[in-house]
């Protein structure tokens, strides 16, 4: 059975503070250097393998920037009113409602999954799940890059872009965002920590994965 996260309070977060979120953080990898170049690595390593999806893209800063880079990507959230700004920003780019917790993709069909602080409201347990779907649904080979907070804290915001809110952000340990990677199957895991720019994000470190689902299936 999958355990849901209150999926209806996260997409009306996101739509409550779409048109804020849009102007706060869009172009915001221009500020951040780490951002660039895990992002050109990921082109790199990517190469001309396709499809690519940005899973919980927001209003589409990744997507765009590895757009600019030539790779081919489309963006995938919860949120209609964040879309909407992703869809206006970026008219080229194709953009699609969906849940991370249960994709709507073949398995193996995918060569390439990033997705920035997509994982911010999932409790561990449904990291996990996605996790295990984003394995799923990856190509033998494929690559996934995310993003997250470290840390062990969740924190309640009832604030957040001017806006009154009522919802958690998690913050996870790069062990258990290890361990549950390896429980999945993937493979080649590599956690790169960083501190926090200050003045440009929260002053929490931060971390870029990259992991691999191996080409040939391990037997349990
Ligand atoms: C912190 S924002 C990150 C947005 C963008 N990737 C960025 O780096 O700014 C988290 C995004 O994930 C989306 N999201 C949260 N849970 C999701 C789910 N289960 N499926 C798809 N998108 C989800 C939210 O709607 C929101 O746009």
């Amino acid at each position: 059975m999958i355990v849901r996260q209150d999926l209806d309070k996260v997409e009306n977060l996101y739509d409550t503070v779409a048109k804020e979120y849009a102007e706060t953080f869009s172009g915001e990898h221009e500020k951040k250097p780490k951002d660039q170049e895990i992002l050109h690595r990921f082109s790199l390593e990517i190469g001309d393998r396709r499809p690519l999806w940005d899973f919980g893209c927001g209003p589409g800063q990744t997507t765009k920037y590895l757009k600019n880079l030539g790779i081919e990507i489309s963006g995938l959230d919860l949120s209609e009113k964040i879309l909407e700004q992703a869809k206006t920003i970026h008219p080229e780019i194709h953009f699609r409602k969906g849940n991370i917790l249960e994709l709507e993709f073949e398995n193996d069909s995918i060569a390439g999954v990033v997705a920035f602080y997509a994982i911010v409201h999932f409790t561990e347990e449904q990291v996990e799940i996605a996790s295990g779907e984003i394995f799923r649904v990856l190509q033998p080979g494929g690559i996934f890059l995310f993003t997250y907070q470290i840390g062990e804290e969740t924190i309640h915001v009832e604030e957040f872009l001017g806006k009154k809110i009522d919802i958690d952000f998690m913050f996870f340990t790069t062990d258990f965002i290890s361990s549950c990677l390896k429980k999945s199957g993937f493979e080649k895991i590599e956690i790169i920590e960083r501190e926090p720019y200050p003045g440009v994000e929260y002053g929490s470190r931060r971390a870029y994965v990259f992991a691999i689902k191996p080409v040939v299936r391990k037997s349990p």
